[in-house]
């Protein structure tokens, strides 16, 4: 029975593969139902037998609470962009400026969600989505429900692959249409089906969405013996995995940007969305020379397709209040379909930027998403202008508690600085609830608004005091036992939070969160950085006069202090307790360049290590460089640190030095 099971296991698979991945059926509908039937009733008499890379595991069904963490061996980094021939060229620029001649992978870029995959011994034992690029979340339930994702590879070994999850253009418009006829809000593209479906806690409801998922990165290639990322892509194709075969080779930029015009002119008749075209660097060692930034790697990026351009009515021009009180205009337009998604609203920055575009009350403009993401208008149409339109007047008194508005001196921004101005306050509250600063999930902008209204969250300090009115809370529409009490765990989890967390939350002007991070590492705790006097503030890389004022000033304020030493109360942590600086010598306050390979470290982790040793890592070379790390191929900063006469240590000192510190 066992080796039937089995047997069924693989020909299903097999099966799958073919008619999914290939597109070539092997076996026709009957057989495979079948063979499915034959599956499922081996499961069911034998449920000892099930094994995980079954391919009733792809049917859904199991339904979890929550999804896990699963933290990324190495970061899913995101790409950086380029929107025209010119910026391309600059990319290939930096890259030959690296002494690097470049081929280049061209892909298509899939506008999807990002995903790894994980097998051990040749099966899919996990699945994540990227997350914040370190953390992402356990997927891998729904993504086994993908026909294109195998179970269980060609060859028995460990790998992680990534690639897009994705939803063709026809189901989309199959699953709009029937929930249209349903009455239910329809999906705005792609993009955000793929993504709602992926992170349904049912799995059952993914399968139903029939998901795809092209792969496009191996993010170990060494381990393989691998040296080009196109053979990346074939290694990847040959062990079962769907790659795009649209990729090309391309040996020059020329080449590529006839790739670009190609795959422009057919992406309308693709039967997915595309957003741009990625470009990678074919050589794994080339793209080692040319190493990340914090955010990107700096050997591909992507080109944007330009984002498409539509007419519609400017009705009116609201203003909104931000949390430091700053007045925003706002473009209120004619609701108008703009790259599959529905826009109501523009930002329009401040008065000036009103005034430069000549926008009037009752104009046609013209909108376009910026990156493809964020409206933007991009200008009236004046031969549109039949009179009726109404002047732009700034207002002077806040829209919320109608204080004067004041305008600092040399900027163009006005503000309410009412620090009992309601909307300040919710948004303040938002701001330190969020993702980035103390991460409080369950306290979406929504409920914020609503607990402020209602008195139950009036400052920073009553979200700690919540749990005394969890009773209240139950009562409340939309709220039972259990979001309570994920509530509860959240704010308690919070406290938690590493300094750096809180430093951003408070919401100090100028302290963005790297700041906050710079801060919380220098400091260590609350106590020594309330102290910090400007010199000392300015002392710090990354730390200027203006965030060292306000920072001082910040803390030299009652009402502040008494909120720090009320949360401190409250249990909220004030310690740092992410990884430590621990300034060596060699490196403290000493800035670094790395050029070329080297043989033991990569550049990544000679970054990571001089910025934990008190140091910097800068990409160009220049009198304030202290030292130029050298490595095999360097590209022209060697030479010019040479000629500036600047520290330079090869290989073997790298070595000699880091392996001391390791
Ligand atoms: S490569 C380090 N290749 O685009 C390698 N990404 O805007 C990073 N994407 O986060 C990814 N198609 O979700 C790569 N052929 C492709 C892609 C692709 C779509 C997505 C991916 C990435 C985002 C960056």
């Amino acid at each position: 029975m066992e080796e039937r099971y089995l047997e069924l296991i693989k020909i299903i698979n097999e099966a799958d593969y073919n008619y999914h991945t290939l597109d070539k059926p092997t076996i026709t509908d009957q057989e495979y139902d079948s063979l499915l039937r034959e599956l499922y009733n081996i499961e069911e008499e034998h449920p000892e037998l099930v094994r995980s890379d079954s391919p009733s595991k792809r049917a859904g069904g199991q339904i979890l609470d929550e999804f896990k963490k699963i933290t990324h061996e190495i970061p899913m980094l995101s790409l950086s962009n380029v929107f025209n021939e010119e910026e391309i060229r600059q990319f290939d620029d930096r890259i030959r400026k690296e002494g690097i001649d470049p081929k280049y992978v061209a892909e298509l870029k899939i506008d999807g969600l990002s995903v790894s995959l994980n097998y051990k011994q040749g099966k899919l034992i996990s699945a994540a989505t990227r997350g914040d690029g370190v953390v992402g979340e356990d997927i891998t339930n729904n993504v086994k429900t993908i026909k294109t994702v195998p179970l269980t590879i060609k060859e028995p070994i460990d790998i992680e692959v990534r690639g897009e999850i994705y939803i063709s253009k026809k189901r989309f418009n199959e699953i709009n249409a029937e929930r249209e006829k349903q009455g239910l809000e329809l999906y705005q593209n792609c993009r955000n089906l793929a993504a709602g479906s992926i992170r349904q806690l049912d799995s059952s409801i993914a399968a139903s969405r029939k998901l795809d998922c092209w792969i496009y990165h191996l993010p170990n290639p060494d381990d393989y013996g691998i040296k080009t990322h196109y053979e990346a892509l074939e290694f990847m194709k040959n062990l079962g995995f769907k790659v795009n075969p649209n990729n090309r080779l391309v040996n020059n930029v020329e080449e590529l940007l006839d790739f670009i015009k190609e795959k422009g002119e057919k992406r309308e008749s693709l039967p997915y969305d595309i957003d741009g075209i990625v470009i990678k660097l074919n050589n794994l060692n080339e793209q080692k020379i040319m190493g990340f930034t914090a955010k990107y790697p700096r050997w591909a990026t992507a080109y944007k397709f330009p984002a498409k351009e539509v007419l519609t009515k400017l009705e009116d021009i609201i203003f909104t209040v931000g949390r430091t009180g700053q007045i925003t205009p706002n473009a209120v337009l004619s609701p108008v379909l703009v790259q599959g998604s529905t826009i109501r609203r523009a930002t329009l920055h401040n008065e000036d930027y009103v005034k430069e575009k000549d926008l009037k009350i009752g104009d046609t403009v013209s909108i376009r998403k910026a990156g493809d993401v964020i409206p933007e208008v991009v200008e009236r149409i004046l031969d549109r202008r039949d009179g009726t339109e109404k002047e732009f007047v700034m207002i002077d008194k806040c829209p919320i508690c109608g204080s004067k508005l004041v305008k600092k001196e040399g900027q163009v921004d006005y503000f309410c600085l009412n620090p009992l101005c309601d909307r300040r306050n919710i948004e303040s509250l938002i701001h330190f609830v969020d993702r980035h600063a103390m991460n409080i999930t369950g306290l979406g902008e929504r409920i914020i608004e609503d607990f402020y209204n209602m008195g139950i969250i009036r400052n920073i300090t009553d979200i700690y005091h919540l749990k005394k009115n969890a009773e209240d809370l139950v009562e409340l529409e939309g709220f039972g036992n259990k979001s309570v009490n994920n509530l509860l765990e959240a704010i308690e989890e919070s406290k938690k939070n590493s300094l750096e967390k809180l430093i951003f939350a408070l919401g100090i002007e100028q302290v963005g969160e790297k700041t906050a991070r710079v801060l919380a590492r220098k400091f260590e705790t609350m106590d020594n950085l309330m102290i910090a006097d400007q010199e000392t503030l300015t002392n710090i890389q990354d730390i200027g006069e203006i965030i060292a004022e306000s920072i001082v000033t910040y803390f030299s304020k009652e009402e502040n202090k008494k909120l720090i030493s009320d949360l401190k109360d409250l249990g909220i942590n004030m310690v740092y307790t992410g990884e430590k600086i621990e300034a060596k010598d060699e490196f403290a306050d000493k800035t670094f360049v790395i050029t070329g390979t080297l043989s033991n470290y990569t550049r990544d982790e000679v970054k990571r290590m001089i910025e934990n040793f008190g140091g910097k890592v800068s990409d160009s070379v220049s009198k304030k460089t202290s030292v130029v790390i050298v490595g095999e191929n360097p590209g022209s900063k060697y030479d010019k640190a040479q000629a500036l006469g600047i520290e330079i240590w090869n290989d073997e000192q790298v070595n000699e030095i880091f392996d001391n510190y390791k």
